[in-house]
């Protein structure tokens, strides 16, 4: 898969474990940004990766700052965004199954590395169930259109 990566100053480091382990699976993974621990700002990386996604530039996304939530509130704010915030794989897995979700957010102050590992693993290993799932995710979707 084509992975969009973003992240704050706060997550560097742990983006920089993520990156690595998804392209060792075979993943391409595009970054964007930030690249060192020098203060960033969350927004920035939250909405070019949620672009991204959007524009379908890249097939998912994966957003980390210090909670996970800042940034993925940013990217939220793209129309086409849906990206939910987790701190263990089971809701990795069901927000795929159920939301949709086209990114994935995590703290790196919330998490460690092997269970944002384990979240990565989770998120890119489900598939969405339709049915009745997708007439939910529909009526998300037209909230945008209000
Ligand atoms: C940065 O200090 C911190 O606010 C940010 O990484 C994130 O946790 C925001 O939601």
């Amino acid at each position: 898969m084509k992975i969009g990566i973003g992240n704050d100053h706060a997550a560097y480091d742990m983006k920089l474990e993520i990156k690595k382990y998804l392209e060792e699976k075979g993943h391409e993974v595009i970054d964007f940004g930030c690249h060192s621990t020098e203060r960033a700002n969350y927004p920035e990386f939250g909405e070019k990766v949620g672009r991204a996604v959007a524009a379908k530039e890249v097939d998912c996304g994966v957003l980390i700052c210090g909670t996970g939530i800042g940034i993925s509130m940013a990217a939220n704010k793209v129309k086409g965004v849906r990206a939910a915030v987790v701190s263990e794989p089971v809701s990795a897995r069901l927000t795929k199954e159920h939301n949709d979700a086209n990114i994935i957010a995590f703290g790196a102050r919330i998490v460690g590395v092997e269970l944002a590992k384990a979240i990565v693993d989770a998120y890119l290993g489900a598939t969405f169930q339709g049915g009745r799932h997708a007439e939910r995710v529909q009526m998300l979707m037209d909230i945008e259109n209000k």
